[in-house]
């Protein structure tokens, strides 16, 4: 079951999505017990900004029929309170898991950035600190000049993955978007410009509409508009994105997107994926990843 991924060796293929495990609120709510079944072989953080962000106004969470539209808005410490608060707490829950099971998930740090010199300096950052095994680049992000998501247009991507690359030592995985014409050419030009690694499907743009009283105008449910649709309802949209990525690049794909058993991982693996990332069952059920990964070595 173990894997070697961008030179690091993890215990199974099975890790988190960024932003729907919280290692430090779980080691609180669980205690030992996290340490002793720590779900996921390698660990990755929420996405880290430069500055703090507060998130978007709630409501934040709307209940799709098989899935959710989640408009949380990346809320995190920005990047000095996460490397001088949450990072040494995530070091020693890593510590903790290797006393327990023999092996310490590798910690993945994800960091989004509104522009080349921003990333720059998240990615330098990070480099410095040796708790960090591997950078994810969360390109979902509006470029400042031009208010287009960076991720979704093959040119800029390529030109903003190879302006970043030599910033940081460490391996780069750049989490795709899937809102774009064509994920595999994104793909091919996140190679291009220098990425070790890639990592789909990030959530779908979608809404929802508050319910409408006589007379007033339909608004979204949710507090920031839009949002983005996660769980079983995308993983159809993930196995395709999957497939035609690892299809069309050599360096490692992550798989994600609506994963709840170890049969829905084997489908990613069987197109391509590596190593299948686990994110909305989690939230139903924070032991999942630990239970895809022993029913997948089963
Ligand atoms: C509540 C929530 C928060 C998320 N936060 C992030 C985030 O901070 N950074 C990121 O790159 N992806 C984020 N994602 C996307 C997930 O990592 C994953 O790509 C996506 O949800 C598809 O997997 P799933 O269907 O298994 O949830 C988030 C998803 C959810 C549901």
């Amino acid at each position: 079951m173990s894997v070697s991924f961008c030179g690091l060796e993890l215990a199974h293929p099975i890790i988190n999505g960024s932003g729907t495990f919280d290692a430090i609120a779980a080691r609180r709510a669980f205690g030992a017990g996290l340490l002793h079944g720590f779900p996921f072989a390698a660990y990755v953080s929420k996405t880290i900004t430069l500055e703090p962000r507060e998130g978007n106004p709630p409501p934040r969470l709307w209940e799709a029929a098989a899935g959710m539209i989640n408009s949380i808005g990346l809320p995190n410490k920005g990047l000095h309170g996460y490397l001088r608060e949450d990072l040494p707490q995530l070091a020693e829950i890593a510590a903790g898991v290797a006393e327990q099971l023999g092996n310490a998930p590798p910690l993945i740090t994800n960091v989004m950035g509104a522009s080349a010199t921003e990333i720059v300096r998240l990615l330098a950052a990070c480099d410095e600190r040796e708790e960090i095994a591997a950078l994810e680049l969360n390109v979902s992000c509006p470029n400042v000049k031009t208010g287009l998501d960076i991720g979704a247009d093959p040119r800029q991507l390529e030109d903003v993955v190879r302006a970043v690359r030599p910033s940081t030592r460490k391996p780069l995985i750049v989490k795709l978007t899937p809102n774009t014409a064509d994920v595999a050419l994104c793909a091919q030009a996140a190679e291009a410009g220098g990425a070790d690694a890639v990592s789909l499907i990030n959530t779908l743009r979608a809404t929802a509409l508050a319910p409408g009283w006589e007379g007033e105008e339909r608004r979204p449910w949710l507090g920031g508009g839009t949002g983005g649709l996660s769980g079983p309802a995308i993983r159809a949209v993930a196995l395709a994105q999957v497939a035609a990525v690892a299809q069309r690049v050599s360096i490692p794909v992550i798989g994600m997107g609506g994963v709840r058993s170890a049969s829905d991982a084997r489908d990613l693996m069987d197109v391509g994926a590596c190593l299948v990332a686990v994110g909305t069952e989690s939230f139903r059920d924070p032991a999942a990843g630990a239970r895809i990964a022993s029913e997948l070595a089963s």
